[in-house]
């Protein structure tokens, strides 16, 4: 996350603070943990084991705390979610034609104004399909897209979509 952020121009002072994150898949919280850190609300979704420094963080200053969601994407209903969600984080160890339709599914709800996310080349057929994935996220993320491989990734491919607007 740390690196998907400074790629992007995102780890400036204050510009993810008071922000509205929904993380897909944030066991154990590495992620979570940079976005809280830069001050961001962060709602996590998945079945697995927060660590407790997560779960327990609170700064004073910026307000950032992390409410862990216990479940499946799938199992996700709109009461869950808070009114607005500005930013989306997909981590989720799941095919990317699995995970796109969850996607399109929250950003055609919530309208975010950034995306970030890991795709991940979960089959190597999937290697030479980049190009094609990246067309079905266009169908439905803010603009602009870009995609890269972070030295962090393994077999991903980090996306980068929309942006904020005071960045
Ligand atoms: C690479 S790990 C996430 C790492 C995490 N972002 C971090 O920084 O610590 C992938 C996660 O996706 C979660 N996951 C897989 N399928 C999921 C689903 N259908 N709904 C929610 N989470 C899912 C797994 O439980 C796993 O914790």
């Amino acid at each position: 996350m740390e690196q998907a952020l400074a790629w992007s121009g995102l780890d400036g002072k204050q510009s993810l603070q008071g922000q509205v994150v929904l993380e897909l898949g944030s066991a154990p919280g590495g992620a979570s943990y940079s976005l809280l850190q830069h001050g961001a609300q962060v709602y996590g979704v998945d079945t697995g084991v927060m660590d407790p420094d997560v779960l327990g963080f609170h700064d004073a200053k910026t307000g950032a705390r992390f409410h862990h969601l216990r479940m499946a994407v799938g199992t996700l209903a709109p009461h869950h979610l808070p009114p607005e969600v500005d930013i989306i984080v997909s981590d989720m160890n799941l095919a990317p034609g699995v995970v796109i339709p969850y996607l399109e599914n929250l950003c055609r709800r919530h309208r975010p104004a950034l995306l970030i996310l890991t795709m991940k080349m979960t089959e190597e057929r999937l290697e030479s399909k980049v190009g094609e994935i990246l067309g079905s996220l266009r169908r439905f993320v803010p603009t602009p897209l870009k995609a890269t491989q972070l030295p962090a990734n393994r077999r991903e491919v980090c996306v980068v979509a929309g942006g904020l607007g005071a960045v």
